[in-house]
């Protein structure tokens, strides 16, 4: 079953915990938490704090995108802040043999992300090392950008890659879903679907989610 990963990127912060608990109550199965630094993205979200005011209060799997610098220099707090599952950026990791390994010392989940312009060959290597690998399909750093087309052949070759090495490795896809492109996606081979502002920047998330169910 294909999981939906809210991102609470576009949900109103001054009434945050009252949007997880809808999304929650609503039967998403992910959070999708993102980290920007105002360095490897130019914009900036916030960091584990947030993530730390939500522990205990929701059982929702925490999965945390850190487009971040430096990513190792964090890891660690952010498991202790509640993280699931972490996700680094392969941009962001030049020892990303190291980074993974450090990720799962700490016995969370492990995933790559991918820039757009970022070839699906640069993490040939960590793919059997890795739970999960995002591709984003909007230049990261803002929400509500629209989803580039070409990323849905990039998706493709990616199931192609992890089927042919006969891995199991989650697909998540990033920026752009909305109802009307969501199946193109799916179809494409995503098994893990963000969206933020078409959940959160709606009358009801909760007709949403079940609208978004309904096309999965
Ligand atoms: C972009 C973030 C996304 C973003 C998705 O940098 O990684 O998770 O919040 O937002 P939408 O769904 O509005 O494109
Ligand atoms: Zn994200």
């Amino acid at each position: 079953m294909v999981k939906l990963a809210p991102s609470i990127l576009s949900a109103d912060f001054s009434k945050l915990l009252e949007h997880v608990q809808e999304v929650e109550a609503a039967g998403v199965e992910y959070l999708h938490i993102d980290v920007m630094d105002g360095h490897f993205v130019p914009n900036i979200s916030f960091g584990a704090p947030i993530l730390k005011s939500l522990k205990g209060k929701t059982n929702l799997f925490m999965d945390v995108h850190l487009m971040i610098e430096n990513p190792d220099l964090y890891i660690e707090d952010f498991v202790k802040a509640g993280a699931d599952l972490i996700n680094v950026h392969i941009e962001a990791c030049p020892h990303i043999h190291r980074t993974i390994q450090l990720i799962r010392s700490f016995g969370v989940k492990a995933a790559v992300a991918l820039n757009p312009g970022t070839p699906l060959s640069s993490i040939e290597e960590i793919l059997p090392d890795l739970d999960m690998v995002l591709i984003m399909s909007v230049n990261p750093g803002f929400g509500g950008q629209s989803y580039i087309d070409s990323m849905t052949d990039k998706i493709k070759r990616l199931k192609d890659m992890i089927q042919s090495k006969g891995l199991v490795c989650d697909i998540q896809v990033d920026g752009g879903i909305k109802l009307d492109n969501v199946k193109a996606v799916v179809d494409a081979g995503a098994t893990v679907i963000v969206a933020g502002s078409a959940i959160f920047n709606t009358p009801s998330i909760d007709e949403t989610v079940k609208a978004f169910r309904k096309v999965l």
